[in-house]
């Protein structure tokens, strides 16, 4: 029975994929909104979404809606609802506040409000008083501020869910995990590596986009290794449910580790510092990659074709945007290089580059046949498509028009 309503957060952009993907846990989106998807469902597709969605940051169980005109009147609204059925007595909670309006002016006040409701509540109907754990709390209580209303719900996940487990530690410019998975979405990587192609990041940093690329094809699920969710004390969890997915979950993992077809593709990350190396080697070890994912340290410049990759396959790179003004200059030539070297060792894969700085794209020497416009964090950013080859390349006189481009802009 879809009786539950759900608002599932995701980063700006990413809203139309997400929608697609709560469909597949049975979920039917009924509204979108900037940076989530409001969508009904049963219990077991939230379960599902917090344990599989590979783009969302958090799952909200909606209970109610609230008259917010007022700090007093919102307290009343938040004071009615039957907490008592959601944290245990003696339990502890927290409040994630967002918005403002003309009364309610920040989200400290906010906050405060909602939580001497719930505390409210529970005191009259138990006599006992629970406490406010901002860091580990048995429930979080998410409260969103729009206008005059309030949207009062329980937060399913706990931190956010691009909080995998595995990268515990990053390199110097990490990409989160969900917009990591979005981008290899976008790049058509799920139908490439059914079809057969191997997946290469050439500058890899912490191993985000060749760690996600590899529990992509695998069918492994990016809850897998999260210690904790938001529900698992909260008083409505089914853990039979839960455990049964968790089951599930671990029996997908060991079919998808058997490779699509008796294949698994060949997953490698280069990248030229010796320390993301590192921290890129700890992480998939952490992921359960240890075996699948081949991280090597070594430049764009030594980069040449191997006997066993595939003959297609994706290659998904962000290279650095140069964000101060001196590392900018070298951008067209480390982009030069980049293109050179794909186009020489991978003719017929695709190519995805994700950049702050889409300028430089030109200098890949490819005509991209797609962008795609998102953010890195607060950063604007575009993924460009190339497909490597003879078709694609730039005629001498694109490139003269890049090089009058680059140099003004510089
Ligand atoms: C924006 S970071 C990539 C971050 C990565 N996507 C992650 O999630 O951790 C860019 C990376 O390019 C690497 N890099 C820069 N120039 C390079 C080169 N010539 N060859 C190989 N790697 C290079 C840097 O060491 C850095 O790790």
């Amino acid at each position: 029975m879809s009786d539950l309503n759900f608002f599932v957060t995701c980063p700006k952009g990413l809203e139309y994929l997400l929608e697609d993907e709560l469909r597949t846990f049975g979920m039917d989106p009924v509204r979108n909104a900037p940076a989530g998807v409001w969508a009904n469902g049963t219990l077991e597709s939230g379960y599902r979404a917090c344990l599989w969605s590979r783009l969302a940051n958090r799952v909200i169980l909606h209970l109610a809606d609230v008259d917010a005109t007022s700090g007093d009147q919102m307290l009343g609204g938040v004071t009615d609802l039957e907490w008592q059925q959601h944290i245990p007595m003696n339990g502890s909670f927290r409040v994630n506040f967002v918005g403002q309006n003309e009364a309610i002016r920040n989200t400290q006040y906010g906050a405060q409000r909602v939580k001497d409701g719930i505390v409210d509540r529970l005191r009259s109907a138990s006599g006992q008083r629970p406490s406010v754990d901002a860091k580990n709390p048995d429930v979080t209580v998410s409260a969103r501020l729009n206008r005059g209303k309030l949207s009062v719900g329980i937060d399913l996940s706990g931190d956010s869910l691009h909080k995998r487990g595995y990268r515990t530690e990053k390199g110097a410019a990490p990409l989160k995990e969900n917009l990591a998975a979005a981008l290899l979405t976008r790049c058509g990587w799920p139908e490439l590596a059914k079809a057969g192609g191997d997946f290469i990041d050439p500058m890899c940093g912490s191993g985000t986009l060749v760690i996600e690329a590899a529990m992509m094809a695998l069918d492994l699920a990016p809850g897998r290794k999260r210690e904790r969710f938001g529900f698992e004390r909260w008083l409505g969890h089914q853990p039979d449910l839960w455990l049964s997915l968790r089951q599930e979950a671990e029996k997908r993992a060991y079919t998808g580790k058997q490779g699509i077809e008796g294949r698994v593709p060949a997953f490698l990350g280069f990248d030229q510092d010796r320390g993301v190396i590192q921290t890129a080697g700890n992480n998939l070890q952490r992921a359960g990659l240890e075996g699948i994912v081949t991280i090597k340290q070594q430049g764009v410049d030594q980069f040449s074709r191997e006997e066993a990759w595939a003959e297609t396959g994706l290659v998904l790179v962000n290279p650095p945007y140069g964000e101060r003004l001196s590392e900018r200059k070298e951008l067209g030539g480390l982009y030069r290089s980049l293109g050179e070297a794909v186009k020489e060792a991978l003719p017929g894969w695709r190519f995805g580059v994700f950049t702050g700085a889409p300028e430089y794209g030109k200098s890949i020497g490819l005509r991209s046949y797609k962008q795609y416009r998102l953010y890195n964090g607060k950063l604007p950013a575009q993924l460009l498509l190339f497909n490597v080859d003879d078709a694609s390349a730039m005629t001498p006189r694109e490139r003269c028009t890049w090089r009058g481009d680059a140099s003004h802009r510089q």
